[in-house]
């Protein structure tokens, strides 16, 4: 995809075939072809004779300068890398093959306007248009083995939470281990991705996904209950202004996460949990089982009461422990 001819276009005013070809510096045909291919991002392009070409909408694109700028103010030494691409497979796929060789102390931030095979739990898509969402992955090691990986997602979780709620003013929760909710409905997601040692430092790849301005033609494959900020927020929601809040939280989290692990940021998680003190049925393989959900454990896992009357203690990854309407 041509990005000047969508840098251009995102005003969503008129623009004449001769104008964008001078811009572009290529010929009216190569801006036709251009602008065709532009269908492929899920871009619908009005074309008046006349006038020449406008998008449906306009778009508010992801500014990588002012982001890195913005980000840098508070965290200047601590960023090794931070970019922007317009489209990548997975956002934590690219950054797990490129920030191999981060040293502890240091981030690699990337973010992405679309990604074409986004990840999500469970071996899920993640259904990722261009342009209406946020698809950010932060490169993180950590000393001290896999054992520090406990509650670093829950952590990470309440940290978005913090942002979403801070910048959107809405009331937010958070279902176990990691999702974003509102109204019952799915906001955002994290997916953690882990390499290195069982006892050496390991390379921590935080993907997080949330759905701003998603459509529902965009939407329609996925398959849970699912919302967006642009839903429920009476504001619009920048794109920008959310990405820089959402970095400085998930930042300012993983630097007290190095030093108090999840106990120093359970409290802060307990205010979002969803399921306290709801009916839950919990699956795990082909067993299913209902009981009442607790709360977290120090460690970070779920608590649930059976119908024998003993609290079982949860572990993520394997398990799925979901509301009873
Ligand atoms: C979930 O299933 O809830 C986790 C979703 C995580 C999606 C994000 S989008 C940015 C990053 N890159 C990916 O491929 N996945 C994560």
């Amino acid at each position: 995809m041509n990005e000047k001819l969508v840098e251009i276009l995102s005003d969503g005013e008129f623009h004449s075939g001769v104008e964008l070809g001078e811009l572009l510096g290529v010929t009216r045909t190569a801006v036709w072809k251009h602008v065709s291919q532009l269908a492929a991002y899920g871009l619908k392009v009005e074309s008046i004779k006349g006038k020449g070409y406008r998008l449906e909408r306009p778009l508010c694109l992801l500014d990588g300068v002012r982001l890195r700028n913005d980000i840098e103010v508070r965290w200047k030494g601590k960023l090794r890398e931070f970019s922007v691409a317009h489209s990548v497979g997975s956002t934590n796929a690219e950054l797990l093959a490129s920030s191999k060789d981060l040293p502890v102390g240091l981030y690699d931030i990337l973010l992405a306007e679309r990604q074409t095979a986004g990840r999500g739990r469970r071996g899920r898509a993640w259904v990722s248009p261009f342009a209406q969402n946020i698809y950010m992955s932060v490169a993180v090691r950590l000393p001290g083995g896999f054992s520090v990986l406990n509650g670093l997602s829950l952590a990470i979780g309440a940290a978005v939470a913090d942002a979403i709620k801070a910048i959107c003013n809405i009331q937010v929760s958070l279902k176990w281990p990691n999702d974003v909710w509102y109204s019952e409905r799915k906001l955002a997601g994290l997916l953690l991705e882990v390499q290195g040692e069982q006892e050496g430092p390991v390379h921590v790849i935080i993907g997080l996904g949330v759905n701003v301005l998603m459509e529902l033609e965009a939407g329609s494959a996925i398959d849970q209950p699912w919302t967006a900020l642009s839903e429920a927020c009476e504001v619009k929601v920048e794109r920008n202004q959310l990405c820089v809040a959402l970095v400085d939280s998930i930042l300012s989290c993983l630097e007290s996460y190095k030093s108090e692990g999840f106990s120093g940021l359970k409290g802060l998680w307990d205010k979002y949990d969803l399921l306290k003190g709801r009916k839950v049925m919990v699956s795990s393989g082909d067993q299913c089982w209902g009981g009442e959900y607790i709360g977290v454990s120090d460690e970070g896992y779920a608590l649930v009461r059976g119908e024998d009357g003993l609290v079982k203690s949860l572990a993520g990854g394997e398990i799925t422990v979901r509301p009873v309407a």
